[in-house]
Order: C-alpha cells, then sequence, then structure tokens
C-alpha cells in the first residue's frame, strides 16, 4: 500500500478515502500519515543503527504536538530553532535532553529557560552568542555544553532563500574563525565543548556539496585535536531534499553510509526535517470557482497563499492531484489561485487537470515547512489537520474559528 495512492479512482490516505476526510473535517485539510512519519525516521535510524548517533528531527518543518509524539516515540530528538519549540517538543512527550538548539537569534530568556530545562547542546552561530551563553551559564552556576555551528562556505546548488552555508549568508561562523571560539570555550569553566556543527541549506539534492561541508568540518576537528579539544560529536545539520516533482535526490542510506566511513567513531547528530515529513502530507483544497479568461483557465480554490505559501514565496511545485474526478470535469491547463488578494496567490500554475466545481485537488509532498508557515493572512482561520493510520484517522489540530481571530485585540480608548 503507498502512503497516498488511488484505489477505485479514489486518492487515499493510507486505507482511508480522501472524499471521507473532507466530508468529515472539511476543506481544506492537511492530512498526514503516520506510517509515512516513521518509515521515513527509520530510514535514518537504520543507516546510523551501527554509529553512536542521535537523530534531532528539525521541528520548523512540522510542529504539530501529534508529529512530534510519533518521533519522540521511536526515540527521537530535536533540533529547535526557538523556546516555544523545546516546549512544543516536552508537551509531546520528548525528551529535553535530546534537542539541539539552533538559530541565530537566542534570546537572554531563551537561552537561561534552555539552560534551566537541560538540553543536549546550543549550537552556537556566532561570538557573540557564545559569550552570552558563557555569561548565563556562569550567572545560574551550571555548564553549558556547546557546539559552534561552522560556515563552511560550500554551495548547497538549491534555492537562494534555502541556502545556509555560503559566506554572504547569516548562519554560523566562518570556519577559519571558529578554532578562536572553541579556544575560547575550552578555557572556560561555564561551557564544555561536546561537538562540530554545520547545515548549509535545504531541498539540497547532490550530495557532493554536503560532502564538501563534512570534509572541511573534520579537518576543523583535526585540528581542533592537536590542540587537545575534544570533539564528541560531529553534527551534519539536516538538508536532504525530497522528490517533488521527479526530481532525482538524495539516497539517504548511501549519503549516511559515505558519512560514517569518513568520521570514525565520532556520534553522528543529524538534523533531517524535510526528508522525515515531506511526503507524509498533502494539502486538500476544493475547487470554488472554474474561470476562464481568453487565454488563461483558472481554478479557484478555497484554499491560499496563508495555508501553503511555498508556491507564493518560492516557486515551489507541488504535485496537484484530483482526488475523485467527476464526469463533467473540463480537461485543460489550470491555474490553481486561492481568493488572497495578492497576484502571488497561486497554489499551483499550469497543470493539465479535469476539473469540475466542487472537486478535491490534493497537492502532494505538502507534510513539511506547509501547515508551519501557514499565517492568518486576509483573517483566514489556519485549517485542520487530521492524522491517519491505517484506517484510523483523528484531528490533530483543530480549525480555527475567526473569533480566535481577534480575541486578543483591542479597541483603543
Ligand atoms: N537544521 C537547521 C539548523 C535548519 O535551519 C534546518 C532548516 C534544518 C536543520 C532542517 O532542514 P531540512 O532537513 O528540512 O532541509 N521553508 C523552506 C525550508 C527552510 C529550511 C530552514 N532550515 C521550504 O519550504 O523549502
Amino acid at each position: 500500500m503507498n502512503t497516498f495512492s488511488f484505489n477505485d479512482g479514489v486518492l487515499h490516505a493510507e486505507s482511508v478515502p480522501v472524499t471521507d476526510l473532507m466530508e468529515q473535517y472539511g476543506s481544506p485539510l492537511y492530512i498526514y500519515s503516520k506510517s509515512e512519519v516513521e518509515s521515513n525516521w527509520q530510514q535514518y535510524s537504520q543507516a546510523l543503527s551501527d554509529q553512536p548517533h542521535l537523530i534531532c528531527y528539525s521541528v520548523k518543518s512540522n510542529s504539530n504536538l501529534a508529529v512530534l509524539n510519533i518521533l519522540a516515540n521511536l526515540g527521537s530528538g530535536f533540533d529547535v530553532v526557538s523556546i516555544g519549540e523545546l516546549h512544543r517538543v516536552i508537551s509531546a512527550g520528548g525528551d529535553p535532553a535530546k534537542c539541539v538548539f539552533s538559530g541565530v537569534g537566542k534570546t537572554l530568556a531563551e537561552i537561561q529557560e534552555a539552560l534551566g530545562i537541560g538540553i543536549y547542546c546550543f549550537n552556537i552561530e556566532s561570538e557573540s552568542e557564545m559569550d552570552r551563553v558563557l555569561s548565563v551559564a556562569e550567572s545560574m552556576g551550571v555548564i553549558a555544553p556547546i557546539s559552534v555551528r561552522v560556515n563552511p562556505d560550500v554551495d548547497a546548488k538549491t534555492h537562494h532563500y534555502i541556502s545556509t552555508g555560503l559566506k554572504e549568508n547569516k548562519f554560523g561562523v566562518d570556519i577559519e574563525s571558529a578554532l578562536g571560539l572553541y579556544r575560547k570555550a575550552e578555557n572556560s569553566s561555564s561551557l564544555r565543548v561536546c561537538g562540530v556543527d554545520y547545515h548549509i541549506g535545504s531541498q539540497i539534492t547532490e550530495v557532493s556539496p554536503l560532502m564538501d561541508a563534512l570534509d572541511k568540518a573534520l579537518e576543523l576537528i583535526r585540528k581542533l585535536a592537536s590542540e587537545g579539544i575534544k570533539i564528541e560529536h560531529l553534527d551534519i545539520g539536516g538538508g536532504v531534499g525530497i522528490n517533488y516533482d521527479n526530481t532525482q535526490t538524495i539516497n539517504i542510506s548511501s549519503y549516511i553510509k559515505d558519512v560514517i566511513s569518513r568520521v570514525g567513531d565520532l556520534e553522528i547528530l543529524v538534523e533531517p526535517g524535510r526528508s522525515i515529513v515531506g511526503s507524509a502530507g498533502i494539502f486538500v483544497t476544493k475547487v470554488e470557482y472554474l474561470k476562464q479568461n481568453s487565454n488563461k483557465s483558472f481554478a479557484i480554490v478555497d484554499g491560499a497563499m496563508n495555508d501553503l505559501l511555498r508556491p507564493s514565496l518560492y516557486n515551489a511545485h507541488h504535485n496537484a492531484l484530483v482526488v475523485q474526478e467527476s464526469v463533467e470535469g473540463i480537461s485543460g491547463n489550470w491555474d490553481l489561485v486561492g481568493p488572497v488578494c495578492e497576484t502571488g496567490d497561486f497554489i499551483a500554475k499550469d497543470r493539465h487537470l479535469t476539473l469540475a466545481e466542487g472537486d478535491y485537488v490534493a497537492l502532494t509532498s505538502a507534510g513539511a515547512y506547509s501547515f508551519s508557515m501557514s499565517s492568518n493572512y486576509n483573517t483566514r482561520p489556519r485549517v485542520a489537520e487530521v492524522m491517519v493510520s491505517k484506517n484510523q484517522h483523528s484531528v490533530v489540530r483543530e480549525r480555527e474559528t475567526v473569533a480566535e481571530l481577534f480575541n486578543n485585540e483591542k479597541i483603543f480608548e
């Protein structure tokens, strides 16, 4: 059984017809498959089974508590970028001691709280941040475990908005300056040097930039060792791309095997997001109106850029599948556009589909950076999320109501 596949002309999520889910939970809707999340995580786990390792799922890609809970039950660690994400992990039953804290702008309050809770490691992004972590740890009388996120200056060959490992990007510390930070950390009794970290970008489909980054990090680890600074773990970040549109991408097992062959007995940390949840979700939206202008055919759907931003923001491609074609459908090349008042509000462009008003269309590979990037623009309540496991299903986030959206606002008097 494929996770999302057609059976008797109807798209199913595991064993459940998507039409049933739409009827029960309404439109638009995010639908996730539990088994797909699990099997994607298992790929990493199996590939790393003979090596000391910690898989730190990148919470930002899909932070729904149900997703986090499924991964926590598998024993996963987590990569968080805010104290809010850390609290999500804890609420979902995850272990904070298996969390790395990444991100360029950790606030004083976040550092204090994370130190108090006790996390695996801070991924340090600048010297100022390291100084701040140091002074907070000193004042709290605790030792902060740190790893420096190095910027290896390699081109990840991905969309420039999601490339992070070039000198011109805001992330990490120049690999040359990192040595100085490690020396400083090593001399401090409130910091414990534990790792080296890098993350060069997302939706990477070729392994060579990742291996270049790995080599640079290993060179740094050797230099550190020659000065007596011992590194326990190497965090290779996330970034493995998924197949949105018959794209050739990285084979996780062989990539991890290559990594293992170079790192000796170092513990490997990995921070995958998209490659765990991307293929495990679909976004389903209903065709409200068909509108044929002289040279363009538009299907106006009830989902919009506030629900699924990736097409508008990155020109990203999600395959569009009609959940169940109706006999009165019209074949053509359609732009799927939402009701938001922006020309940039589109979900898919120029797709050959047979559509009728009232049909449901599923946008595939929408498990990552999809709901988690949604907003309330145009005062649109965020949609419901549903988890499916075999023939079972339930809501894992209720659809927001309009009243909730301005509950916290006040008239100025
Ligand atoms: N670690 C760090 C420090 C990160 O910044 C990210 C993602 C990850 C791990 C996970 O990367 P992944 O395995 O998911 O590629 N919104 C964009 C993607 C932004 C990625 C941000 N960082 C999109 O929709 O394509």
